[in-house]
């Protein structure tokens, strides 16, 4: 048996795929094109255990290990080559039990050794992940010189601290409470049933439903309540929102509420976009309302 393998990572949100691809290229780095992605994460005792199925690639199952950490941070891992996934999945999942599935679109760049992923998850939104693999004498120095650099020619300043795979679930919790409360709107006279949820910066989740009247121009979009529950409770700054309608098409924030959005949130904090049938499209508030006025244009 080998002894784990050991990179050195970072991930960032993508506000812009097609700048960072350009900046990549500019940099020599290599490209290596497009992968498809499934990732199914397991139930592990301690760490983390997934099968990779990747299209072109075939199928790994990977161990991994790491500490959340907002820097570049070590990694530890493990991989086994897969021939027959579907009977694996099969065994894990009625062993352990599926935790959540990750479907991505990467693309892959090399940069002096320097693993460039421009990432496309499902539901989720457009990341750039580094990985600078280590050869195993490796101090781990160079490899952080490398990922460094890159995160200045990338112009990444917030670093994420946690995986795909929490995000996911994070995100998953964000769409039930925003189920939750658009299934209690108060809507008799559009019918179109509205939840939004926010999560502030501590994590905690604030949601709240359209409320209509029979004097209509009273009634209030979910977001406006969403953002009097938050406000109410003592939070006033918004990492993710979600906002779901019971339509066919994944809800849109009217153009108001875009820009109470933009009084809370940073524009390049995610939105989730979702449909009663479970759709779900992930962007960014600046995508929804770019060249926008915030309070940092009023006087301090
Ligand atoms: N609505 C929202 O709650 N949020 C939006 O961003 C779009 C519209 C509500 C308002 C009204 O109660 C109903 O949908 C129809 O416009």
């Amino acid at each position: 048996m080998s002894d784990p393998r050991r990179n050195v990572e970072l991930k960032a949100l993508d506000p812009d795929p097609a700048r960072s691809l350009a900046v990549c290229r500019e940099l020599g780095a290599e490209d290596r094109g497009v992968l498809r992605q499934r990732d199914t994460y397991f139930r592990a005792r301690a760490g983390r255990l997934k099968l990779r199925e990747q299209e072109p690639g075939g199928a790994t199952l990977i161990q991994y290990d790491r500490p959340d950490a907002a820097a570049a941070r070590e990694s530890r891992y493990r991989l086994t080559r897969v021939d027959d996934p579907d009977d694996l999945r099969a065994s894990l999942d009625a062993a352990l039990g599926t935790l959540v599935v990750v479907d991505k679109e990467r693309r892959l760049l090399l940069w002096e050794g320097v693993r460039i992923h421009l990432d496309t998850v499902a539901g989720l939104g457009s990341f750039v992940e580094l990985e600078g693999v280590a050869p195993p004498e490796s101090d781990l120095a160079p490899e952080r010189e490398k990922v460094a650099r890159l995160q200045r020619e990338l112009g990444i300043e917030e670093v994420l601290t946690d995986s795909y795979s929490d995000r996911l679930l994070g995100a998953d919790a964000l769409v039930a409470a925003a189920r939750e409360a658009m299934d209690r709107a108060h809507a008799p006279y559009s019918r179109f049933h509205v939840g939004a949820a926010l999560r502030a910066e501590d994590g905690s989740i604030h949601a709240g439903a359209n409320v209509e009247n029979s004097a209509y121009p009273q009634g209030q979009c979910a977001e406006a309540s969403a953002i009097g529950v938050l406000v109410a409770a003592g939070r006033t700054r918004v990492l993710e929102a979600a906002v779901i309608a019971d339509s066919p098409e994944v809800c849109v924030p009217c153009g108001g509420c875009r820009q109470r959005l933009r009084e809370f949130m940073p524009l390049d904090g995610t939105i989730h976009l979702c449909s009663a049938a479970g759709e779900r499209r992930s962007t960014t508030l600046e995508a929804l309302l770019p060249l926008s006025f915030g309070p940092e244009f009023l006087p301090a």
